[in-house]
């Protein structure tokens, strides 16, 4: 009995179109915590370090392409029509391998772990079988074949719900669609599959009984785990998925030393990363590539999207950060806006109302109130007052403002870019900055005069 775990061919099918999703994209790019149905199978199977993979696609084959792209080892296939999930395991007979097991994996089932795939296979070696499928005993067997048994519990056969009798509809025994198979066994047997059933389909799970016939050792291995095999149909099973995967992403964060309040309500996708002792507080959601250092205080009530956080960060409620870069002990918010290009450097504060985009905030530099910082390059140690706006629009073009360090902005400035503000220098409150402030000292522009009416009255309600 081999005892080293053997060289695969895993062959992913994914030529469906998804009636049953509703929806003009493939079925397999549909995303469950932000990564798509199939990266998640991709990154499962190549947890087993196959031989080479051979992904069947069909409907939508260039757009699941594009998004995929072409990672080493993978073959692509095309199944042009779609005839059923046996023609389509057919389709791979002539890739490249020299492996003599095949693994075979749906791709709409994105739950399943590499260590249930990883024991198929070695109870497959260990029972000598020639074809294994994973089943599980599920309490709704409603939509997936049934396994079938003989009174020596011998697996004969998977009967589909739309070829099933009512008896064999009781069974409680589904089949996951996934299957290890003899290689040889396999296509042997695929080329004498038919489709004489309910939906006219060559049907992968016929395997079985002519393997039997050929006496050849079947087993139907069931898993410890039957939550892993949730095919995704249509969108209820998608958020069902949804729903157990982030509970054990969730799961596994905690582990790793991250607070997590009010679970239920937190969003953190699968491509995420957090640090130790960060705290994600109620209605957070982490997305896309987010980074978090140690020691980040996210929310209540943030949204970070592929965003990158050093540490001792705190994040506070209701602030949205995209494609953002934040340096260690900043505070963000509440109500701050980071949109693409935002790089914060260390001890940075952005204060409530303030919008910063494709700009770079130099060391302890501060923009607490109410700001519009876009297309500016910031030195250390800046003080930018309320209001302040960097009119870096003309219609047409963006313009660039630089500030160097330890600038002091009063309220309500306006720097019409592109402009340049030197080292140390002051600007007076009000100011329409259109010409290079030069380094120290006050610089303001012209200001209004005031004046003082003495006898004017305040209308008053009833007045004509
Ligand atoms: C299939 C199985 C069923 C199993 C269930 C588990 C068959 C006939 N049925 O049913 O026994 O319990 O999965 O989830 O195998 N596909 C192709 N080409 C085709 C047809 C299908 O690539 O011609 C792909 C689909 O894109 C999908 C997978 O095969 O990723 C399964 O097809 P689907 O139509 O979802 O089969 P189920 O009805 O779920
Ligand atoms: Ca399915």
């Amino acid at each position: 009995m081999p005892h080293h775990f053997p060289t695969l061919q895993v062959v992913i099918l994914a030529a469906g179109k998804g009636t049953r999703m509703a929806s003009v994209k493939p079925k397999v790019l549909h995303t469950v915590l932000g990564k798509t149905m199939l990266e998640h199978v991709l990154h499962t199977v190549e947890n087993l370090k196959p031989e080479s993979v051979s992904l069947i696609a069909g409907h939508g084959i260039s757009e699941v392409k594009k998004h995929i792209g072409q990672p080493a080892n993978l073959f692509w296939v095309e199944q042009k029509e779609q005839l059923g999930t046996g023609h389509a395991v057919l389709q791979a007979e002539h890739s490249p391998t020299n492996a003599d097991l095949v693994l075979i994996v749906c791709g709409d089932t994105p739950l399943l772990s590499s260590e249930t795939l990883a024991s198929l296979v070695k109870q497959h070696q260990s029972l000598e079988a020639s074809i294994s499928v994973l089943s599980a005993i599920i309490d709704e067997p409603k939509g997936y074949g049934r396994i079938v048994r003989d009174q020596h519990n011998q697996v004969q056969a998977i009967v589909e719900e739309k070829d099933a009798t009512s008896e064999q509809r009781k069974i409680q025994e589904v089949s996951s669609g996934i299957f290890c198979v003899n290689r040889e066994l396999l296509f042997q047997c695929l080329h004498q599959v038919e489709n004489n059933n309910a939906q006219q389909e060559y049907y992968l799970p016929d395997i079985l009984p002519l393997a039997l016939a050929k006496k050849h050792n079947v087993q139907a291995i069931t898993m410890d785990n039957p939550q892993e095999m949730l095919g995704i149909n249509d969108r209820f099973q998608l958020t069902q998925a949804e729903a157990y995967m982030q509970q054990k992403i969730m799961r596994e964060w905690q582990n790793k030393g991250v607070t997590i309040e009010q679970a239920e309500t937190v969003r953190i996708e699968a491509s995420v990363n957090i640090g130790i002792d960060c705290t994600i507080k109620a209605g957070s959601q982490l997305l896309g590539a987010t980074h978090l250092g140690d020691g980040c205080i996210v929310g209540p009530y943030a949204v970070l999207q592929d965003s990158w956080l050093d540490d001792d960060i705190v994040i506070a409620p209701f602030s949205h950060l995209e494609d953002a870069n934040v340096g260690h002990h900043t505070t963000i918010g509440p109500f701050a806006r980071l949109r693409p290009g935002a790089k914060l450097d260390e001890g940075v504060r952005v204060g409530n109302f303030v919008e910063i985009k494709k700009s770079v905030i130099g060391q302890g530099s501060k923009v607490n109130h109410l700001s519009y910082i876009g297309d500016t390059v910031m030195g250390e140690n800046c003080n930018i007052g309320a209001g302040t706006i960097t009119c870096n629009y003309d219609g047409a073009n963006k313009h660039q403002t630089t500030l160097g360090d330890d600038v002091f902005v009063g309220s309500d400035t306006k720097l019409i870019a592109p402009v340049i503000v030197e080292n140390n220098a002051t600007i007076g409150a009000g100011s329409i900055i259109t010409k290079t402030v030069k380094q120290d000292g006050l610089t303001l522009s012209a200001r209004p005069e005031q004046r003082h009416v003495k006898n004017w009255m305040r209308p008053k309600k009833g007045d004509v």
